[in-house]
């Protein structure tokens, strides 16, 4: 099996899984339990949070645990204009987010918040200007993607949160769940009040997740109970899964200093091969995109029957993000990016890995290409 599906989600590592096993085990208290089993399980939890704010350079007490990064998109987003609804109710955000945000964005409309949709370029890149055009006096809440899920796009997080100090009113929300591990993001010194971070985008589990929270910025929680995670998220907390995704993170920030050049090559290889095939247009942009994702159209195929035809060769891609594939719409980000609906249809994603060789690219490309011929003679 060739899996070229990882910003859908990543195979967590054997070590993930073992710290998971060890502390679900031998550790499995609640951490608001007054006895030593208690204890240890809180002690452990605070640990994970140590971790995980050292590996982002923020404090400890600016991590919040969460179930995901839709959760933590959620809470950022609802969190803030429940809290700062008395201020204004008009919301910035762009056509290129994933689907927690910009449903999330829908229902604050129902409440009666305006949302502004910035239009990116064809290269899905938002323009700081373009946002800076929309800001009112009723703005409360910027909200940016950083890595675009679907084709890679880096957005320009650092000139976004420099532009907005002019603003400190208004607060800067980043999506930053692709880049983790893959495009360092600053969080202090891009401006940034709230970060979303999903676990198992970088090999860590299923159901965990990070919200960073500004120190002393305060909103609205979704959940109301026990008053756990500083009283903003409650419920008895994921401990074998937050310490879980704590090495998860480790590993992760230690494989991109180890394996960066290894994914850039692979990367080249697989863009320099598809760029010579005459069926296939690729989508992300030239400059400025992640290193692990790509995004492409095989002209007269539609993307769903190609992810079959490539599954029986072994090769696991996606059409556009796992949320949407399955409900057969067509790419919004690449609709945004001015790509006509036929060609939005055709699209195909492979998102990378440190774990992906050479070798694996290769077989890939090979298994793209004979689809292609095989696909064409029998539409023939
Ligand atoms: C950019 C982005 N934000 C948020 C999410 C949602 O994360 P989760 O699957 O952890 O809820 C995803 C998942 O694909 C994503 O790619």
């Amino acid at each position: 099996m060739i899996y070229l599906d990882n910003s859908a989600t990543t195979k967590p590592y054997s070590e993930v899984v073992d710290s998971f096993t060890k502390v679900a085990t031998d550790y499995f208290g609640n951490p608001s339990s007054l006895h030593q089993l208690g204890g240890m399980a809180e002690k452990l939890l605070s640990q994970a949070r140590s971790q995980i704010a050292k590996l982002l350079h923020v404090k400890d007490s600016e991590i919040l645990f969460t179930s995901g990064g839709t959760e933590s998109n959620n809470l950022a987003i609802k969190g803030t204009a429940l809290m700062y609804r008395g201020r204004g109710k008009h919301i910035i955000t762009t056509e290129v987010e994933h689907a927690s945000i910009r449903e999330a964005m829908e229902q604050l409309k129902e409440l009666g918040f305006e949302i502004t949709y910035v239009h990116p370029d064809q290269d899905g890149r938002i323009a700081v200007r373009d946002i800076e055009k929309e800001i009112r006096n009723d703005t409360i809440l910027v909200s940016v993607i950083h890595v675009q899920n679907e084709v890679g796009t880096i957005q320009p997080i650092k000139e976004i949160g420099t532009m907005l100090k002019a603003y400190p009113k208004i607060l800067f929300h980043v999506d930053h769940v692709q880049g983790v591990g893959k495009v360092p993001l600053d969080i202090y010194d891009c401006g940034i009040d709230l970060c979303s971070i999903s676990g198992h985008k970088f090999h860590g589990l299923n159901g965990t997740g990070i919200l960073y929270l500004r120190e002393g910025l305060q909103i609205s929680p979704l959940f109301s109970g026990g008053n756990q995670e500083f009283k903003l998220r409650s419920g008895t907390e994921n401990v074998p899964g937050n310490v879980a995704m704590a090495k998860a993170l480790r590993l992760t920030m230690d494989y991109y200093h180890e394996k960066l050049s290894l994914l850039n090559e692979v990367m080249q290889y697989i863009k320099s091969e598809l760029e010579q095939v005459p069926e296939i247009t690729i989508y992300t942009p030239k400059k400025g995109a992640a290193p692990h994702i790509v995004n492409f159209s095989i002209k007269g195929f539609k993307g769903e029957v190609f992810v079959h035809a490539l599954e029986d060769k072994g090769v696991f891609v996606s059409t556009t993000s796992a949320c949407s594939s399955r409900q057969a719409a067509v790419s919004k980000t690449l609709l945004a990016m001015g790509i006509s609906q036929d060609e939005a249809k055709s699209a195909i994603r492979l998102s990378l890995s440190y774990q992906n060789t050479l070798q694996e690219a290769k077989k890939a490309v090979k298994a793209i290409k004979a689809t292609i011929n095989q696909l064409g003679e029998v539409m023939k």
